[in-house]
């Protein structure tokens, strides 16, 4: 959500010795994440109690969807020596947020859900992505690449928030799947997930079940006036009148305008990084044997105003 890095480019240094990947990774370059709105968390979490390592009683009909060969389809370099995050976003991790918040996947037909699981999984790889254009197997194989960020410009702490004030020395910077930013946001979504946001933000890039968990929290969590990712996903958004005449429609371009509108959307916004999401979504639609939906982009859209 913070994220003012270019994984795509240290990748490239690391990965491709010549340097035609170095010059095309800055392909959407120039990007960066708006803030999301404070606060106003609904958490979906329910308790629950795995203790063994498989998710082999996992109650997850996510589990029905993403299979743990499909997930590896998914991420082929997740664990390369290359990625910051190898061995961290582990399968069963995934399945264990996913028992947290039953609705994710689990609202609607086997259609819906297994685009909505796509569109969950399409923003975070474009989040956490390693990828370039000439990228082994291409630039959406790289997905959950990253789960930290790298060298953060600021410790994103808004300071006027005093709900959710930071803490001295605490950085909010990106971190887990969806980056998750900003001390208005780490707050919440602690809360939800059940770890000290504030006091504790390491976490997320410690505990891939909290991490999965703060994604999942974002996704199904509406901050008015914008909807949840989730209700977009399964059809439960109902535009205002305000949204219909801003062309807020339901389709997966309105996730990427929840996420980033106030930088990707809209007729100055960037084109690049929608694409790449968009990439991601067509891939793992495709692989779950779904078609992608109405509006994949949002250049028509108005964003959501910004956030203090
Ligand atoms: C997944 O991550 C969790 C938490 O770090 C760890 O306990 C577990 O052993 C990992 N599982 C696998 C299969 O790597
Ligand atoms: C809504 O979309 C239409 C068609 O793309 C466009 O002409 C119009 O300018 C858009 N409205 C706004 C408010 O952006
Ligand atoms: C759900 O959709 C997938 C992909 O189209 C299909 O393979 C599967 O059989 C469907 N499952 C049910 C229960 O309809
Ligand atoms: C915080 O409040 C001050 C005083 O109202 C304002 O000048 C500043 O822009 C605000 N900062 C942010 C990040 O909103």
């Amino acid at each position: 959500m913070a994220r003012l890095f270019l994984p795509a480019i240290l990748l490239a240094l690391v990965l491709v010795v010549s340097n035609a990947g170095a010059a095309e990774a800055a392909w959407w370059s120039g990007w960066r994440w708006d803030c999301l709105f404070p606060n106003n968390g609904r958490g979906g979490y329910g308790d629950h109690g795995h203790d063994g390592d498989l998710p082999s009683h996992s109650h997850s009909h996510v589990a029905s969807i993403v299979t743990e060969d499909l997930y590896r389809s998914f991420f082929l370099h997740k664990d390369d020596a290359a990625c910051p995050a190898r061995g961290f976003y582990n399968y069963t991790s995934f399945l264990r947020a996913a028992d947290a918040f039953p609705a994710f996947g689990g609202d609607g037909g086997n259609a819906t859900r297994r685009r909505e699981v796509a569109a969950f999984l399409a923003q975070i790889s474009h989040e956490t992505t390693g990828g370039w254009a000439t990228a082994p197997d291409g630039p959406f194989a790289w997905g959950l690449c990253f789960k930290e960020e790298i060298n953060p410009q600021s410790n994103y702490c808004d300071a006027n928030n005093t709900q959710w004030p930071c803490v001295p020395g605490k950085s909010y910077h990106g971190r887990g799947p969806i980056q998750l930013s900003w001390n208005y946001n780490y707050g919440p979504a602690g809360k939800a997930v059940g770890f000290d946001g504030l006091r504790e933000p390491e976490v997320v890039a410690g505990d891939p079940e909290v991490a999965f968990k703060t994604a999942l929290w974002f996704w199904m969590t509406p901050r008015a006036p914008k909807p949840s990712c989730h209700d977009v996903m399964v059809g439960r958004y109902r535009p205002s009148g305000d949204d219909l005449a801003k062309n807020r429609t339901a389709g997966f371009g309105l996730t990427t305008n929840i996420i980033n509108g106030g930088i990707e959307c809209g007729p100055s916004g960037k084109p690049a990084p929608v694409e790449d999401r968009i990439g991601f979504f067509k891939r793992y639609c495709g692989m779950l044997g779904v078609d992608v939906g109405p509006n994949l982009d949002c250049a028509n859209q108005q964003p959501y105003s910004s956030p203090s």
